[in-house]
């Protein structure tokens, strides 16, 4: 009863300040092309690996056939560098036709097909980041249109080229013209992220009356330091961060790297454990062709995204810290909980722990919790507040707990 009405009053309250187009109560997932294909044009000598439609469909009949559509990865992204140097005789966007020689709307007709959404990108600015032509706000109307058109789903809205003023008066522009299309489109922001990611520039009401989800720091590169810069700084402001986030309006800390070449498979498990308690997108950008068995079953755990999922969309956030440790805790509905236990540290030895749900602040059910180890795929057992919790914690690597009252039966 207790959490039923906690429960209606969070969806009030998100209701009152989310962009209402009915999209991503829940984190969405999926897959984009930057990170791991930037804004590769040359499809004479890596035709398999440039900005195409090929590259598109091919990852979409990955994503339909090998069980990423199953476990809820449906939005397929195209980032920067898949328009014309020039914008056609309507002043309309258009494709590189030697690229996409099909054209946006059978690429998207396509996606849909495989029961998939098709993204696209377009940045608020005379250009976009690689120099195609960005958004002004004399065109965003033209260009939220010609999406729709287009059928698409998602647009990630860049900030390259435009001063403060510009993004101030483009970004809630182009949700008003996205919705005036009539086309439930997710809008994501990259707004934050080109204002530092803070108040006072940065507005989380507004951002979360406009956008679904919004980038609010630097760009993810292949590799731990990457995330590892990542997650500190979420940490350090999760004050301000962790209330923006909520139903239909999501932090996005960027894609997920796990299955490219930066992370050993331990700092592969601390990134999505640590994002799944961030309420974070989660959005993989690697090769689905050629991806390796452990990163693929890391990234379809399906407890994983159940706890990433969660319906209650709260943000977890860090709680201690030890040494080296870091715990991060997320509250989950029916008084479940999601704990990762992060070792940044580096000397070779696991590193011992202990804790308990006393300690975790755990503790409304007082007959107990059944304890399941996330990437194990493994039951605990069944603890009470004051029962040790005994873990050893590999170098960069990750113990990710999912913690339910024992009247409730959950099984991975
Ligand atoms: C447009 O906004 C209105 C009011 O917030 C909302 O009811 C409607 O569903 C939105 N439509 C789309 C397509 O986003
Ligand atoms: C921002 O750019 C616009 C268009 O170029 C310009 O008119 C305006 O003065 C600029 N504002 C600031 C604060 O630089
Ligand atoms: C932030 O945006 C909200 C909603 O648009 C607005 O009501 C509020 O006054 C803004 N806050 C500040 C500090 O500008
Ligand atoms: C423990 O949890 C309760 C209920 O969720 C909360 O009110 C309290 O502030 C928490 N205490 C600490 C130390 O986190």
């Amino acid at each position: 009863m207790h959490f039923t009405s906690l429960c209606i009053l969070l969806t009030l309250m998100a209701l009152c300040w989310c962009l209402d187009n009915g999209l991503v109560r829940t984190p969405p997932m999926g897959w984009m092309t930057w990170q791991r294909y930037r804004c590769n044009i040359d499809c004479k000598s890596d035709p398999d690996n440039c900005i195409s439609e090929n590259l598109i469909k091919s990852m979409a009949d990955k994503m339909a056939d090998s069980g990423w559509r199953d476990v809820g990865y449906t939005y397929v992204s195209i980032d920067d560098c898949w328009s014309q140097k020039q914008r056609d005789s309507n002043g309309r966007l258009q494709p590189d036709l030697e690229r996409f020689p099909s054209g946006m709307k059978a690429l998207a007709d396509y996606v849909h097909a495989k029961g998939l959404k098709l993204g696209i990108y377009s940045d608020m600015g005379t250009y976009t980041c690689g120099g195609y032509p960005g958004t002004t706000l004399d065109t965003i109307k033209i260009d939220a249109e010609t999406f729709a058109s287009w059928e698409v789903d998602m647009l990630k809205f860049d900030g390259c080229y435009s001063n403060s003023t510009e993004k101030a008066l483009g970004y809630p522009k182009m949700s008003e013209a996205l919705n005036g299309t009539g086309r439930p489109i997710l809008y994501s922001c990259s707004w934050p992220a080109y204002e530092g990611g803070l108040p006072p520039k940065v507005n989380y009401t507004q951002l979360g009356s406009i956008c679904n989800m919004w980038r609010n720091y630097g760009d993810i590169q292949d590799s731990w330091d990457s995330v590892l810069d990542i997650i500190e700084w979420y940490a350090k402001n999760q004050d301000v961060l962790q209330p923006a986030a909520g139903p239909g309006r999501w932090n996005d800390p960027d894609m997920l790297i796990t299955g490219d070449f930066g992370l050993s498979y331990e700092q592969s498990k601390s990134q999505l454990a640590i994002w799944a308690i961030l309420a974070a997108p989660l959005i993989m950008s690697n090769d689905l062709r050629t991806i390796s068995q452990d990163a693929k079953d890391l990234l379809q755990n399906r407890l994983l995204i159940y706890i990433n999922q969660d319906a209650l969309g709260k943000q977890g956030s860090l709680i201690s810290q030890v040494g080296s440790l870091e715990v991060w805790k997320r509250e989950l509905i029916n008084g479940q909980y999601a704990v990762a236990v992060l070792n940044k540290g580096t000397d070779g030895l696991p590193r011992p722990y202990t804790t308990s749900l006393g300690l975790l602040n755990i503790t409304q059910c007082t007959d107990g919790y059944k304890m399941y180890n996330v990437f194990e795929k493994e039951y605990i057992g069944m603890f009470k507040s004051g029962t040790p919790i005994d873990m050893r914690v590999n170098p960069t690597g990750v113990i990710f707990l999912f913690i339910s009252p024992v009247s409730r039966s959950y099984m991975p």
